[in-house]
């Protein structure tokens, strides 16, 4: 039994509802797709000095990034070659010196031993002293514009091939600013009690938008009335609601699935002056051309396969997924922003922000509560298993470039193209495209044994 199922020919999309509970199915993602191959872990603006450091995770594993006097960013293990203690129990900071909490070994920023405490007491074997004693580096540590990616794997194919054309629509928010982007002070970390693979959907899921949200929706619109420049509009997804089945409107929506599972949903937003880019919208024409320029404004949620999102609006947030167990998720949440833009802009932009994300907005609550509703139902396994979620838009989903992808000169996989009520959600099979091939053999075993 298959635990994804697209046929085109047969007219099937369907998904098995276990591989959001599955704990040995987890195990598999684990292995395979975070601790197999690339995963998102930070941009390099958040390290912007020598010895700058952080803590993140590939899979179930604590990594500590730091950049060494030299200026280069390194990604170790956060573990001591010593008994293993954990180096580094901070999440962020400063240090040109990190000293074991344990037996007090030290290591410089660029992974290196830099004592062993009592050596010469030690009574060490000369093979010992001959041995490295430095932290044990990730087998591969990639950079895509500030974008930094790691592989605990050594098996992996360059980062530019694992993104392919996705990085020109990372190019889309890097460009905004000459400057590139930067993270915003202030850092949300929140869990909800659902699988990783909720989130996964629900960025490019525009079809639940005016069914979960609308209290946001109607407070957005009202606030439009009210004072259209300094407040949340949400764009294409909010202006869904005001459209009926016979609008004439022109707002168009779609979604890009490219090699390795990455995804965009967009909407055609246009260049709206509660747009925080709108005092540069002539300067990014001039620099980029028309077409490009309209993009930055359009609504553009990406998700990088596994583990990151790029939702880039009226404000603009980098997420990264962090599964904890099938059933539990730990989310952490940033404010990017161009670097440079203008205080009106920046706080446009943060308002915005406010409006929408983190378990303190209008709108995140109501998506966590919709992953945990799923989560419950999930449980329910009196019905055949089968969920139907994956079909809308199969009749207009293309193999290759739409029209608008073609205008940004990029080559997804597939495109659905349309009317901002279209909603697709054929999108989703691009991640569970990349997901099966990853998880391969081992999958088709589990499934086999199920039966
Ligand atoms: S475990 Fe790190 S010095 Fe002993
Ligand atoms: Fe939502």
């Amino acid at each position: 039994m298959k635990m994804v199922d697209f046929e085109p020919a047969q007219d099937v999309s369907r998904v098995h509802r276990s591989i959001f509970s599955d704990q040995q199915i987890f195990d598999l993602e684990m292995k395979y797709l975070f601790e197999g191959g690339w995963v998102f872990l930070a941009l390099d603006s958040q390290l912007p000095n020598p010895h700058d450091f952080m803590v993140t995770r590939i899979g179930r594993q604590e990594i500590l990034l730091m950049r060494d006097r030299g200026g280069e960013i390194g990604a170790f293990y956060n573990t001591c070659p010593h008994r293993g203690a954990q180096i580094c129990s901070l999440r962020q900071g400063n240090s040109p010196l990190h000293v074991c909490p344990y037996h007090s070994w030290s290591f410089d920023s660029d992974g290196r031993n830099r004592s062993i405490k009592a050596k010469s007491n030690g009574a060490y074997s000369a093979a010992f002293l001959e041995q490295g004693h430095d932290l044990h580096p990730i087998a591969r540590f990639e950079s895509y514009r500030g974008f930094l990616f790691g592989s605990l794997s050594a098996d992996v194919s360059s980062l530019d091939s694992y993104l392919g054309d996705v990085r020109t629509l990372l190019d889309l928010a890097i460009d905004q600013s000459d400057g590139g982007l930067e993270v915003l002070p202030g850092t949300v970390t929140y869990t909800y009690r659902a699988n990783w693979k909720l989130q996964l959907e629900n960025s490019a899921d525009g079809y639940h938008v005016t069914s979960t949200h609308p209290t946001y929706m109607k407070i957005a619109q009202d606030r439009a009335t009210e004072d259209a420049d300094e407040t949340g509009v949400g764009g294409v997804w909010d202006r869904a609601n005001t459209l009926t089945e016979e609008s004439e409107d022109s707002a168009r929506g779609g979604s890009f699935g490219f090699a390795n599972g990455h995804v965009l949903a967009w909407g055609s937003v246009p260049m709206v002056p509660s747009h925080p880019l709108f005092e540069r919208r002539f300067e990014l024409e001039a620099q980029f051309g028309r077409a490009k320029a309209e993009w930055m404004f359009y609504f553009r949620n990406l998700t990088l396969f596994p583990n990151a999102q790029v939702a880039d609006n009226l404000a603009s947030i980098l997420r990264i997924i962090r599964p904890i167990a099938p059933d539990l998720t730990e989310m952490v949440a940033y404010c990017i922003a161009p670097k440079g833009e203008s205080a009106a802009a920046r706080r446009r932009r943060l308002r915005q922000y406010e409006d929408f994300f983190n378990p303190s907005g209008l709108a995140t609550p109501d998506d966590l509560v919709a992953y945990e509703g799923c989560q419950a139902g999930h449980a329910i396994d009196g019905c055949a298993g089968w969920l139907q979620g994956y079909e809308r838009g199969v009749a207009a989903r293309m193999d290759g470039p739409s029209e608008s992808a073609r205008d940004l000169g990029i080559v997804p996989l597939h495109s659905v193209e349309g009317n901002a009520l279209l909603n697709d959600e054929t999108v989703f099979q691009t991640y569970y495209q990349a997901w099966s091939e990853r998880l391969g053999p081992e999958l088709f075993k589990l499934s086999e044994e199920a039966r």
